[in-house]
């Protein structure tokens, strides 16, 4: 199974990936967290997106394609892959189609998020994420049992630089222009699926599996 899922900074894309992850065993493919990894590890490749992250806008098209096109021909990826954050631009939409008609495969299901302006700004002001495995939390929704502390690995977390609300609201500008129009694109090609995203962390995983089963 091969699923992209679509949606707005805040709309719940990472934290649903991880839970079909768990499921159904496919690897979760986040460029946002590959890109986070680079920032912190100081790599070439987190030079080079550390100023674009910090100013909510896009890394280069031609940065994330190439970290991608590798990505998605492990083996790992054999059985599917779920992406997340990716594609954010037509350009890379039509990169990847491109890389995968190379591959003879085919998207399954492009799975959209709505959700309105005042519950992402809640939800990402209020997020709390472990830098070492990547778990999620929400300072009201979701708390960790232990305040500051990751449930599942026991390391600190962290509240992502770019969870501000200045840089919120440009990397909601930036979605808007760049990424929204990604809807008519999988739109025209069959594969767009919309959900409410409202309701519980697992009322919407129940719809989101309820979908590509
Ligand atoms: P990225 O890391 O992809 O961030 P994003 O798209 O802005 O999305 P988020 O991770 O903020 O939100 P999410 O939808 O995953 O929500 P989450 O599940 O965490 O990208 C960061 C930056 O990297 C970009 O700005 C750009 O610079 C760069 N980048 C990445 N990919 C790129 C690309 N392809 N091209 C160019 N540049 C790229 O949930 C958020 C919070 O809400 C959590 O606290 C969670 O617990 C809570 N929550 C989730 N679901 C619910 C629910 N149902 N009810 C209540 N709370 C919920």
């Amino acid at each position: 199974m091969r699923l992209i899922l679509l949606g707005p900074p805040g709309a719940g894309k990472g934290t649903q990936a991880k839970m079909l992850e768990e499921k159904f065993g496919i690897p979760q493919i986040s460029t946002g967290d590959i890109l986070r990894k680079a920032v912190g590890n100081d790599t070439p490749l987190g030079k080079k997106a550390k100023a674009y992250m910090g100013d909510g806008q896009l890394v280069p098209d031609e940065i994330v394609i190439e970290l991608i096109k590798e990505k998605i021909k492990e083996d790992d990826c054999a059985c599917g892959f779920i992406l997340d954050g990716f594609p954010r631009t037509i350009v890379q939409a039509e990169k990847l189609s491109e890389t995968l008609e190379e591959m003879k495969l085919d998207i399954d299901a492009v799975i959209d998020f709505e959700v309105d302006l005042n519950e992402l700004t809640v939800r990402l002001t209020g997020r709390r994420s472990c830098l070492d495995c990547g778990a999620m939390f929400h300072d009201e929704t979701r708390p960790p049992r232990k305040r500051g502390v990751c449930d599942h690995c026991g390391h600190e977390l962290y509240q992502r630089p770019d969870d501000n609300k200045e840089t919120i609201l440009k990397r909601l500008e930036v979605y808007d222009n760049e990424t929204a129009p990604l809807k008519d694109y999988y739109r025209k090609r069959g594969n767009l699926k919309t959900l409410e995203g409202r309701g519980s962390v697992d009322e919407i995983f129940s719809q989101v599996c309820a979908l590509v089963s």
